[in-house]
């Protein structure tokens, strides 16, 4: 099992999440090859059998060299994909203390959602998501983060495991059931 894990992290957070992934998952013999995306081309990825993408937050949006990156990819559909990404930790209301609900959130806070509708668009299959929150603009990672990290590693390894064994993946045993 290989992974790319290729990033945009400008400040070092998402850098430090790509780091802890990739101990994490050599912990459970998977190899992860992790790169900034000014260092490969979107185009020409290596083969593997998963690839997570990990931004920062722009204004709402991943950065833009993220954007521009995966619009660029070329993976034939039906490839895994996940996303991580770094964003700013919702601020509680200033009258009302009150911290935005996800639905609320999603208003303004697209990050995630950009980064799936061009994966999706190419026919690339998500098997996780998620984000972990930097405290201030530009860090550092929320407390308990590398606890947070090590529960998307293992959600990927959970869906990594049933996707091989589902029936389009495995026609003899889903015939022979
Ligand atoms: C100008 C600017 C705008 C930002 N806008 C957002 C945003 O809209 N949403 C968000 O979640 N984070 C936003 N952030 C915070 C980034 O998510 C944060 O810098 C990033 O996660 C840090 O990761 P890095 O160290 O890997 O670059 C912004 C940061 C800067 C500097």
């Amino acid at each position: 099992m290989r992974i790319e894990y290729l990033h945009a992290s400008k400040y070092g957070n998402g850098a430090a999440v790509a780091a802890a992934f990739k101990k994490q998952m050599a912990a459970k013999g998977v190899d992860v090859d992790v790169h900034h995306i000014r260092d490969v081309r979107p185009a020409e990825l290596s083969l593997a059998d998963l690839y997570v993408f990990s931004s920062p937050g722009r204004f709402g949006r991943p950065i833009g060299g993220m954007r521009r990156f995966l619009k660029k990819v070329r993976l034939p559909a039906g490839t895994r994909y996940a996303i991580l990404t770094t964003e700013a930790a919702p601020k509680p209301h200033r009258k009302t203390g009150r911290i935005p609900t996800d639905e609320e959130l999603a208003k303004y806070q697209r990050v995630r959602s950009v980064m799936n509708e061009i994966l999706q668009g190419k026919g690339l299959v998500k098997v996780g998501e998620d984000k972990i929150h930097v405290t201030g603009l530009k860090g550092p990672l929320e407390d308990g983060w590398e606890t947070k990290a090590e529960a998307f590693v293992a959600e990927i390894c959970a869906n990594l495991e049933e996707s091989e064994t589902a029936p389009e993946r495995a026609p003899r045993e889903a015939s022979a059931a």
